[in-house]
């Protein structure tokens, strides 16, 4: 349990940092929100020192993988940090008791009772954390916010040039729509629309109007003064891994999407051979989260909707006697569980593909005595993570009451991933049938492939041969610069990506790395990896001065560890905050046994990956999947697919 709650939550002090890089300059000590054991911190400073001649990413794969199961403790240790004054926000068995004792076996949609003895951890409209001290992730003021212009940064790192995507080919379109799926059980900020932003354009701007109007990301009231200097902002979902996008992430919304089922399913419409999600009279999704939708959120949301009533069906079978609620319960653990599970063994070894992190993301959830051993014999150590996985391990907030982060909201920026268009083909024998633009695939579009006459095992397959884009400079498609979204708002994402880093706290490339003791670059050139032509561009729209870069330009600037598909400046935020969303919570970490899932709940998830899902669903696609190594890298083309020459499927 939290060992260090009595430490005022975020506090610092200012004093030198402990890179050696930065001598001198005024930092914010990084206080440690837990102590690591003696052989934690020898293993540490040993790291640390090898380190010093061999990066992490270059060591044999097992010893790489050790490397960074040290570095995440460090990362436990100095970069956890409450948006709360004091932990009485976090609330308690007084405040909030339990209303039913059906949560303590069963995820309570606004997010509550997850931790039994602070039940408002991680709800609905609790605030994000961060990762760094409140005191390094002070509000700008409005001269900071907009200097240097969020559009012209837009325009001039983040704007694709006309017919220059850049494919990431490592992966296909399948791993950009999950993560964006992902992002939706995670995170949401809410939005002020009596607080406008004016983002004040240039003269030859393009842009409809004379400057960009947006909403301001709206503050939690002030609880405490620290909260004038560093403003919390709520999160409108549930902090936890609990399939929120799917469930929604209050009581009432999960009582409407499930419909009262008998037999605990969730409510989805019959049309001719395949199943939709249900919509309202304006032809919006019904769904647990529904903004920003596309063909993708449509596909993912109904497959693990259909996944939903799979195990429910499962679970009827087992226990003919059941309530409808009790199944849903259960149903609900079981998929929730299995995402995890793929997410962390399948889509993130996809996106890293680096061999450290597949020995290490197999780990997070088998342990390092892997997959079979553990099926057979079980967790062979009760508690460590290392030999046997977090699941089950005992969950731990390592002194910071759980929530997701700000910079772990600002490394999701991933709007790069979206290619312009999407090409489709037929599952069944592979032949071209239509390319459309994403833009047409959005909101209440969302089903135009299919009233093209496709099926959900064609677009299946079409986004297992599609690729997405590389997460890099210039890769933002052109539809999502200008995005007009069912509430009337246009915006280029692009300068709303810079903008709302920077006015919600998040520190800038130099001090996030900082921050993160990583090395912070001296000269443009040394950030850009020697890119000169690239350090120029940054060196002229910065001003000449290194710290102003945006987190998210400097992560798009540097060079990538080979096999990566983002920055290390990222990656750093992922290896601490992926782990930790497993860690934290009791469902996962805490009772991960067949009392909790049932006995066929508990084999479904460790029996499952993504390839079984597709294939449970939508039989079609098992043939193409066979040879399928990872399910978010390009699947096999059929040959009739090779015909198609367009830039959707080649490279
Ligand atoms: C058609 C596809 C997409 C659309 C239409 C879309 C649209 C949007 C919009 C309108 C916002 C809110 C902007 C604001 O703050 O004013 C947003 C935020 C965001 N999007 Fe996307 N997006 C798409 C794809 C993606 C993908 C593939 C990712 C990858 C992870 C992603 C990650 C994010 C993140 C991290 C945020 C910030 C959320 C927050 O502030 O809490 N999006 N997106």
């Amino acid at each position: 349990m939290p060992n260090t709650l009595s430490k005022p939550n975020g506090t610092s002090s200012s004093t030198s940092s402990n890179n050696p890089d930065d001598k001198g300059k005024k930092q914010v000590e990084l206080q440690p929100s837990f102590t690591p054991t003696l052989l934690e911190r020898l293993g540490i400073t040993s790291f640390h020192l090898l380190n010093k001649l061999i990066p992490w990413y270059k060591l044999p794969g097992f010893i790489g993988a050790f490397n960074l199961a040290f570095l995440r403790i460090e990362l436990r240790q100095y970069n956890l940090h409450d948006a709360y004054a004091t932990s009485q926000a976090q609330g308690s068995s007084i405040t909030d008791p339990l209303p039913n004792k059906c949560y303590l076996g069963a995820r309570n949609s606004d997010g509550k009772f997850n931790d039994l003895k602070q039940p408002r951890m991680g709800c609905t409209g609790m605030r994000f954390g961060r990762n760094f001290p409140r005191e390094a992730c002070a509000k700008p003021s409005e001269e900071e916010l907009m200097t240097p212009n969020p559009r012209m940064i837009s325009e001039r790192f983040m704007a694709r040039k006309e017919g220059k995507f850049i494919p990431a080919t490592t992966l296909n379109l399948l791993a950009a729509a999950w993560i964006q799926f992902q992002t939706h059980d995670w995170f949401f900020h809410e939005q002020d629309p009596n607080e406008k932003l004016n983002v004040p354009l240039s003269e030859d701007d393009k842009w409809l109007d004379q400057h960009m109007q947006l909403y301001a990301t709206k503050p939690d009231e002030a609880l405490d003064p620290s909260d004038v200097k560093c403003p919390g902002y709520k999160n409108l979902n549930t902090h936890w891994w609990d399939g929120s996008q799917i469930y929604g992430s209050s009581e009432s919304a999960t009582q409407t999407l499930r419909n009262r089922h008998p037999d605990g399913k969730l409510s989805l419409d019959s049309r001719g051979r395949e199943q939709f999600l249900p919509r309202d009279q304006d032809g919006n999704v019904l769904t647990g989260f529904n903004d920003n939708w596309w063909v993708g959120m449509e596909i993912l949301h109904t497959l693990f909707a259909l996944e939903h009533n799979a195990i429910c069906d499962a679970l009827r079978k087992e226990y003919p006697d059941w309530s409808g609620d009790q199944i849903f319960d259960k149903a609900r653990l079981v998929n929730c569980a299995l995402m995890a599970k793929i997410h962390t063994v399948e889509w993130t070894p996809a996106i890293l593909a680096h061999p450290a992190l597949q020995i290490g993301m197999a780990a997070n959830w088998w342990g390092i005595v892997g997959e079979k051993l553990t099926k057979i014999a079980g967790r062979l150590s009760k508690t460590s993570e290392i030999i046997s996985g977090i699941p089950g391990s005992g969950a731990e907030q390592d002194g910071t009451p759980y929530s997701l982060t700000e910079e772990f909201v600002s490394v999701y920026r991933m709007h790069s991933l979206m290619p312009e268009t999407i090409a489709f083909f037929s599952a069944v024998d592979g032949h071209h049938a239509t390319t459309i633009p994403v833009v047409d695939t959005t909101f209440t579009k969302s089903q135009s492939p299919f009233d093209d006459g496709l099926s959900f095992a064609d677009v299946f397959y079409s986004f297992g041969i599609n690729y997405p884009g590389a997460i890099t400079n210039n890769n933002y498609p052109n539809f999502l610069r200008n995005l007009r979204t069912p509430d009337g708002q246009v915006r280029d994402l692009g300068t709303v990506d810079i903008l709302r880093d920077r006015e919600r706290g998040v520190p800038r490339y130099c001090e996030f790395r900082r921050m993160l003791r990583l090395s912070v670059p001296k000269t443009f050139e040394e950030l850009t990896g020697g890119n000169k032509v690239l350090a120029k561009e940054l060196a002229e729209a910065y001003n000449n001065d290194i710290s102003l870069v945006d987190a998210l330009v400097g992560s798009h600037s540097e060079p990538v560890i080979p096999g990566f598909g983002f920055s290390e400046t990222a990656f750093r935020i992922f290896i601490l905050m992926a782990s930790r969303r497993l860690k934290s919570d009791r469902f996962i970490a805490g009772e991960w046994n067949e009392e909790m899932y049932t006995k066929v709940g508990f084999k479904w998830v460790q029996n499952s990956g993504m390839k079984d899902v597709l294939g449970r669903h939508f039989p079609e696609l098992r043939e193409t999947l066979k040879a399928s190594k990872n399910v978010f890298a390009p699947w096999e083309m059929q040959a009739k697919s090779k015909e198609y020459k367009g830039v959707e499927t080649n490279a």
